[in-house]
């Protein structure tokens, strides 16, 4: 069993948790362990097919673990001879689609959960949440009177109405327009933060995960591979996996050439490098190494003589350009740049690394 400890205002907990849906095939979440504490909003990130929703299924009790024990609000719900059926788990679930009863209307759908209360009770509620999630004065709609942002927030209310001690959010906003999404993403937190619920959200957005969570889980073929604050993912990446997903960040080849690294953009003394995998042990054991180059880390000068790199494409982002760079090798660069470092397509420059930047480095891939 994994060595986390337990804390009294955990809310959940989930220790070396296995599903495995066919002995043919890989586990589809295999020996994740993990904690989540009150009030803390947790996204699961990962590419297509990880292991998320089942994960979050797990949690809900619409799948049984093989192994490993899964405990809400201290009590253990799953694994070891536990079983609490989902409608017991106290927890509240928002699905990709919404999944609203299309012939109840938004007060209906809301009150669903609630039966069992006093009728005054359940009215009052329904009006709390109806005014937490900002929907006052559409109490009386029906789900296809509204546009796909409010029916969101509908399925929202509807998992927060019973006090759930956790709300589970698989993918909630992916059908959603881009713009309706930027939106919305920071009210499910604030709304989320004014209940005081915890919540597990799923997603394989980077920049979704990064902006709502306190804590962010990268999820790699069924297994958890780095899990923390959306900074220290972000700066100091554990593997190469999370750095190309989280940060889709550049690496560069370096060669050890005596007391440095040299790579096609430039050389650097030895110490300028820190390794990304302190597990792996020291860099200088590497006669060649990955550099990570983040894309806001380049800098580019334009040289049309000496310029090592030829600019391929250019993205306005609005307040900077998104730069696609090809190295005389063939190997491609992107750079993220200020507005006012404008360059044309065609023209050569020195890419730089900013002497401030940290570089880490991986070992070479296997
Ligand atoms: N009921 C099932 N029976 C068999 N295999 C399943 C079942 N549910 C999921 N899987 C498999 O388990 C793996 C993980 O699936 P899961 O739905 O958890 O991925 P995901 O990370 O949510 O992906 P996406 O981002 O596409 O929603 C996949 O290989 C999937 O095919
Ligand atoms: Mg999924």
């Amino acid at each position: 069993m994994s060595q986390l400890i337990s804390d009294a205002s955990e809310v959940l907990r989930l220790e070396a948790v296995t599903r495995q849906f066919s002995s043919t095939v890989p586990p589809a979440v295999c020996v994740v362990s993990l904690s989540l504490r009150s009030g803390e909003l947790l996204s699961l990130l990962g590419p297509s097919g990880c292991g998320k929703t089942t994960l979050l299924r797990l949690i809900a009790g619409f799948e049984q673990p093989q192994s490993g024990l899964i405990t809400i609000g201290q009590r253990p719900v799953a694994g070891e001879g536990h079983w609490v059926v989902p409608e017991k788990r106290g927890v509240g679930m928002v699905f990709q689609d919404y999944a609203l009863f299309p012939h109840l209307t938004v007060h209906q759908n809301i009150q669903f959960g609630l039966k069992d209360k006093p009728v005054p009770a359940i009215q009052q509620r329904v009006q709390e949440v109806i005014a937490l999630v900002g929907l006052e004065g559409l109490g009386d709609r029906y789900p296809h009177q509204l546009s796909g942002g409010q029916q969101q927030r509908v399925a929202l209310a509807r998992a927060l109405a019973p006090h759930p001690f956790l709300v589970l959010l698989d993918e909630p906003l992916s059908n959603l327009d881009v713009q309706v999404r930027l939106r919305l993403r920071q009210e499910l937190r604030d709304i989320l933060k004014a209940a005081g619920t915890s919540a597990v959200f799923v997603t394989h957005d980077q920049e979704e995960a990064l902006s709502i969570s306190d804590t962010v889980a990268v999820m790699r073929q069924g297994c958890l591979e780095q899990m923390g604050p959306p900074e220290l993912l972000y700066q100091e990446p554990a593997s190469r996996f999370v750095a190309e997903f989280v940060t889709q960040t550049n690496f560069l080849t370096a060669q050890r050439q005596q007391e440095q690294w040299q790579t096609e953009i430039g050389t650097f003394p030895i110490d300028r490098l820190v390794s990304a995998e302190p597990t792996v042990g020291s860099l200088d054991t590497h006669a060649q190494i990955e550099v990570m180059l983040r894309q806001e880390d380049l800098q580019l000068k334009p040289d049309q003589q000496h310029g090592n790199a030829v600019v391929r494409d250019r993205q306005f982002l609005g307040r900077e350009y998104r730069y696609r760079l090809q190295l005389a090798s063939g190997q491609e660069l992107v750079a993220r740049t200020p507005v006012e470092v404008r360059l044309p397509i065609g023209a050569k420059v020195q890419p730089m690394i900013a002497q401030t930047s940290t570089l880490r480095a991986f070992p070479p891939q296997c």
